[in-house]
């Protein structure tokens, strides 16, 4: 069926400006990371996908990697453009990522210009684009002088494959070394994507300041924990959630302390009139340094339910010290 977007879409979402730079995202984006891979249904990633874009989320989240297999939800997401959301390119702003295992061989991983520069060119390729709007490198590599990490972004800028560049998962220290280098080079540093969660506050430290003294956005991902900061776990671990599915959430990290203190968070939320989920978003973009939260779906429903944390973005003190306590 032909794909009419959503005329009013652009009144249902707040954006904000990305750093010091002209870009706004929207307070919620999506990521591809899981349920978008040749694993999934099509049809189904189909419409989370254009559940978003209806709801006002311009940004769309990939890597090289994401899947599985690796490459697929590129490959998913490629198709999806060129089936429905393809004339609405220009209001969209993709990313994707290079700097995990990607391939066999000494330059299919970290942070080399040859891997830089060759996992972009496939990337594009699978999503069918000439260009994407942020290129990141997606994960500190400690023996690649960062020089000639930031250059590969720099020079894929230079050759119009990207217009902007990030990093993500580097600590403040290598964020700050990384933003200098870039600058230098004349491609400034777009946003950041660490992790940050209720449940992990690294970034509470040093990150987020340096990344504001700079001018850089920040974009979390994993706002959810994978998933614990919503209603999945309440009666143990279904075998359609992400603990069941995914490497990458393990059972064993779903542990009966973790649960009481989702317990206790639910018993907040619920007096805000939100699901767990929203309050968990909700409570990551209260601080203005935040420029968009970065969600997953495994369903079009539970996009719809972290949407609606807008309807309250506000924290009382009180909201906030009981939230604290629980945190501690
Ligand atoms: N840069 C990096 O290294 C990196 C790493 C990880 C992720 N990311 C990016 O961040 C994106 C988001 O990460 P994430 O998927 O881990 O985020 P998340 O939002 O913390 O977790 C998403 C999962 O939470 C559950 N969920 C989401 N909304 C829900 C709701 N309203 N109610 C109940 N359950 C809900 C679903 O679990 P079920 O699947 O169990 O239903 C969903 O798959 C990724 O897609 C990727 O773009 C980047």
């Amino acid at each position: 069926m032909t794909y009419l977007a959503n005329k009013q879409r652009y009144q249902q979402m707040q954006y904000r400006r990305c750093g010091r730079s002209g870009i706004h995202l929207p307070l919620l984006s999506l990521g591809l990371w899981h349920n978008f891979g040749h694993v999934d249904l099509l049809s189904h990633a189909r419409k989370i996908l254009l559940l978003a874009f209806d709801s006002g989320i311009t940004h769309f989240d990939l890597a090289n990697n994401y899947g599985p297999p690796p490459g697929s939800a590129e490959e998913n997401f490629g198709k999806i453009l060129k089936s429905d959301l393809a004339p609405h390119r220009a209001e969209m702003i993709i990313s994707t990522k290079a700097g995990y295992w990607m391939w066999d061989g000494p330059y299919g991983d970290w942070g080399s210009k040859k891997y830089l520069v060759a996992s972009l060119e496939q990337s594009l390729k699978r999503m069918g684009l000439e260009y994407v709007d942020i290129f990141y490198h997606h994960r500190p590599d400690p023996e690649t002088p960062l020089e000639e990490t930031m250059s590969a972004l720099d020079l894929l800028v230079r050759q119009g494959k990207a217009l902007y560049v990030g990093i993500s998962n580097y600590g403040a220290e290598e964020a700050a070394k990384a933003i200098s280098i870039l600058r230098k080079l004349g491609t400034p540093c777009l946003l950041h994507q660490p992790v940050y969660s209720m449940l992990n506050r690294w970034v509470e430290k040093d990150l987020l300041s340096v990344l504001e003294q700079n001018g850089v956005g920040c974009i979390p991902y994993s706002p959810l924990a994978q998933g614990i900061l919503t209603d999945r776990y309440v009666h143990g671990i279904p075998s359609d959630a992400r603990a069941s599915r995914s490497i990458f959430l393990k059972t064993e990290n779903i542990t009966p302390e973790i649960m009481k203190k989702v317990q206790r968070l639910t018993e907040i939320a619920k007096k805000r009139n939100q699901s767990l989920a929203q309050m968990a978003l909700a409570w990551i973009v209260k601080d203005s340094r935040i420029t968009s939260v970065l969600v997953g779906a495994s369903k079009p429903e539970q996009l719809a339910d972290s949407l609606k944390c807008m309807d309250n973005l506000q924290f009382s003190p009180d909201e906030l010290s009981a939230i604290e306590k629980i945190l501690q």
